[in-house]
C-alpha cells in the first residue's frame, strides 16, 4: 500500500521532535484503517530515562484521542539521515499491545531505504497476560 502519505507526515512530525540531548529527532505516522493518520515524535526529558520514543508518543496520543488499537493499521517511523534504526524494546512492547500481529511496522529514513516487519515478528516471546 502507498506510504509515502505515512512518510510525509512522519518527516513533518520529526520537525516537531524535542531532542536536544540526543540531537536524533524521530517522526512516527500512525494509520488507522479508515485511512486517517496521527503523528508522533520522540520527546527528550533533561532526567535521560523519561525521554519518550516518537513511536510510544504518537500510540499513547491515538488512545487519548479515542481512536481504537482495533482501527490501528501501521506505523512508519522516519529518521533524518541515511541509516535506518528499528523500535526499541520499550517501543516494540508497546506496539505489540495495540497493534494487530500481521500489522505493518515501516523504518525510514532520506535514502530510497526502508525496512518493514510484522508486528510478530518485532518481538519474540511478548510478555502478555494470560
Ligand atoms: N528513539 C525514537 O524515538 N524512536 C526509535 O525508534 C529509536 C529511538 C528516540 C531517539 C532519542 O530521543 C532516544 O530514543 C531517547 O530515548
Amino acid at each position: 500500500q502507498a506510504i509515502e502519505p505515512m512518510y510525509e507526515q512522519a518527516r513533518q512530525a520529526a520537525g516537531r521532535a524535542y531532542a536536544p540531548y540526543s540531537q536524533f529527532p524521530v517522526g512516527a505516522a500512525l494509520k488507522l484503517k479508515d485511512g486517517t493518520m496521527l503523528q508522533g515524535c520522540n520527546v527528550e526529558n533533561a532526567s535521560f530515562g523519561l525521554c519518550n520514543c516518537a513511536e510510544r508518543t504518537v500510540i499513547f496520543s491515538a488512545i487519548a484521542q479515542g481512536k481504537l488499537a482495533c482501527d490501528f493499521d501501521s506505523l512508519l517511523i522516519y529518521m533524518p539521515g541515511d541509516s535506518l534504526y528499528s523500535p526499541c524494546g520499550a517501543c516494540r512492547q508497546v506496539i505489540v499491545e495495540f497493534f494487530a500481529a500481521d500489522a505493518l511496522i515501516y523504518a525510514t529514513c532520506d535514502t530510497e531505504q526502508m525496512k518493514v516487519w510484522r508486528v510478530d515478528a518485532l518481538l519474540p516471546g511478548v510478555f502478555k497476560l494470560p
